[in-house]
């Protein structure tokens, strides 16, 4: 788990008073682990996959949409939050990740709520029916994308919706005046745009790397 931006021992604490994962999501994060080595790290941590799973619950979400589904850790952790007639749409450009997660779905039992969508997801989100409002939604796949993917998702949100956006702290870059890279420039401006979008009310919350949460009125 991380708990980047707590002192370690608070860190430690807080982590071990946060229910662990099930055997098969540690089973899904190991085998990440073996089969696509460092980029293991784009997996969302146990933590915030508790916070997906609670929040997909108290909001009662039944249209869930993910941007950035990997090997299938955090849509496990939207879809087992589902309702009964709730469904979760998955959108990623990688056959060779998404394989993984389709194979975990499976084992979860959850197939019958999830769809997958393969290709470049700005393109392929506009496909979403615009007469069956999104409930909850999470971004977290290439970050130069973010402002158009939380563009298409806005148009297609209920009121009263959230949008879910991963990496917003970027490891503390973001805050730091002599760090000025492309991705941290990228994720600088989406945060400024959606603080200052009227159309929502936005909570950036420290789990993980940055979990910001955004609610459109
Ligand atoms: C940070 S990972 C997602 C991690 C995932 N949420 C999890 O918990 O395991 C980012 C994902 O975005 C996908 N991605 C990158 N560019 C994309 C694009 N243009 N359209 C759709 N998916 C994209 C990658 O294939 C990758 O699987």
């Amino acid at each position: 788990m991380k708990a980047t931006y707590l002192d370690p021992a608070v860190g430690q604490y807080l982590l071990a008073h946060t229910t662990l994962p099930d055997d098969l999501l540690d089973a899904l994060a190991l085998e990440t682990r073996e089969v696509t080595g460092d980029r293991a790290g784009m997996q969302i941590s146990p933590d915030q996959g508790r916070f997906l799973t609670m929040i997909t619950q108290l909001s009662r979400a039944g249209n869930v949409v993910e941007v950035g589904t990997f090997t299938g850790y955090s849509s496990i952790c939207l879809a087992r939050g589902l309702g009964s007639g709730g469904r979760l749409t998955c959108f990623d450009v990688s056959e060779e990740w998404t394989v993984i997660a389709r194979r975990y779905w499976e084992k979860a039992g959850l197939t019958d709520r999830v769809e997958l969508r393969i290709g470049p997801a700005a393109e392929r989100l506009a496909e979403l029916p615009a007469d069956r409002a999104v409930d909850l939604a999470l971004i977290d796949a290439d970050k130069p994308n973010y402002p158009v993917y939380y563009e298409i998702l806005m148009s297609r949100l209920a009121p009263g919706g959230l949008i879910l956006v991963d990496n917003t702290l970027w490891r503390g870059r973001v805050a730091d005046p002599t760090v000025d890279d492309e991705a941290t420039r990228a994720i600088r401006e989406f945060n400024d745009l959606v603080v200052s979008d009227s159309r929502v009310t936005s909570l950036m919350l420290p789990i993980a790397d940055g979990l910001t949460m955004i609610r459109k009125h």
